[in-house]
């Protein structure tokens, strides 16, 4: 990411979960503020959403992987965890739609620097308040120690935490992303939900000329997609930085469990995944 210039897929998935409640009435990702942390109209976002016929397969992944992370998370409350980090948070508005009560989580929204001051002003633009349950923890993936930044700010590394890593991982380097598994896997009985991309090859022929020009025009503005992964390497990376539990989810079956929802979903294989790992 460029130093200084907030993340612009971050402003993409914004719009494709705000675009979701619009067109699909927020079916699979029920936000009632994704609009409002946007500052866009409804008329802007299903244009948007129309800009290309295969979007919908986007709105689909986007709004999908976000549902199994939060329903994940669910489960993990009831088990008694009670600290939650976003990583790479972008506009994710789960903090303030939080189901759980304000009282019961402690939740930690990492983010590059500048995507986050991007978000406080957009929260402030849009007068949300921040909740006294979040605290904002700026920090660069490739830069920082995520544990250094994450303990200043309250976070108690002796307890579980669920961690969710959303639209993060394709845009990191291998280093690290070994180095943030790694701290996730020193927080004992942590557990994480994030999504990959596969080589170009495992999309649809349509769905990779359109990955290829969007790839190349992130390049041009300094977010650059830099690791993909197979479904072997990634149970191998985890099981080697301490996860043994792994449920991979593939872009099939996400489109048959949350498909129906997304108005005039196109067909088209994605190469993408949704995993949730414990230790
Ligand atoms: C595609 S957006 C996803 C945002 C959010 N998780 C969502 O689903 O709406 C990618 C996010 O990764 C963050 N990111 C990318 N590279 C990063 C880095 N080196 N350090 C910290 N965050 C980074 C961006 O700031 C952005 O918020």
């Amino acid at each position: 990411m460029s130093p200084n210039e907030a993340s612009r897929t971050a402003l993409m998935i914004a719009r494709q979960r705000a675009a979701h409640q619009v067109l699909d009435h927020g079916s699979i990702l029920h936000d009632p503020f994704a609009l409002k942390i946007l500052g866009e109209g409804e008329q802007d976002l299903v244009q948007f959403a129309n800009t290309h016929p295969l979007a919908s397969i986007g709105r689909l992944f986007t709004t999908a992987r976000a549902r199994i992370a939060e329903d994940a998370l669910s489960k993990a409350v009831e088990r008694g965890i009670r600290q939650v980090v976003i990583l790479g948070a972008g506009l994710d508005t789960f903090a303030l739609r939080n189901p759980h009560g304000p009282q019961l989580l402690h939740i930690y929204e990492v983010d590059h620097p500048a995507t986050q001051k991007w978000k406080r002003q957009r929260l402030a633009e849009a007068r949300i308040a921040i909740p006294p349950c979040l605290r904002l923890v700026p920090v660069d993936f490739e830069l920082d120690d995520i544990g250094e930044k994450l303990a200043a700010a309250g976070f108690q590394q002796n307890s579980p935490a669920f961690f969710t890593w959303l639209g993060v991982v394709p845009y990191l380097t291998h280093d690290a992303i070994g180095r943030t598994l790694d701290y996730m896997s020193s927080i004992q009985n942590s557990e994480v939900v994030f999504d990959y991309m596969e080589s170009p090859e495992a999309f649809s022929e349509e769905l990779r000329q359109l990955e290829a020009k969007r790839t190349e025009g992130l390049q041009r503005i300094g977010e650059r997609s830099v690791s993909r992964f197979e479904p072997a390497g990634i149970a191998a990376l985890l099981r080697s930085h301490g996860f043994c539990s792994i449920d991979d989810i593939e872009y099939q079956e996400i489109a048959s469990t949350f498909g129906s929802a997304v108005q005039g979903l196109a067909p088209g294989h994605a190469g993408v995944h949704v995993v949730h790992a414990k230790q």
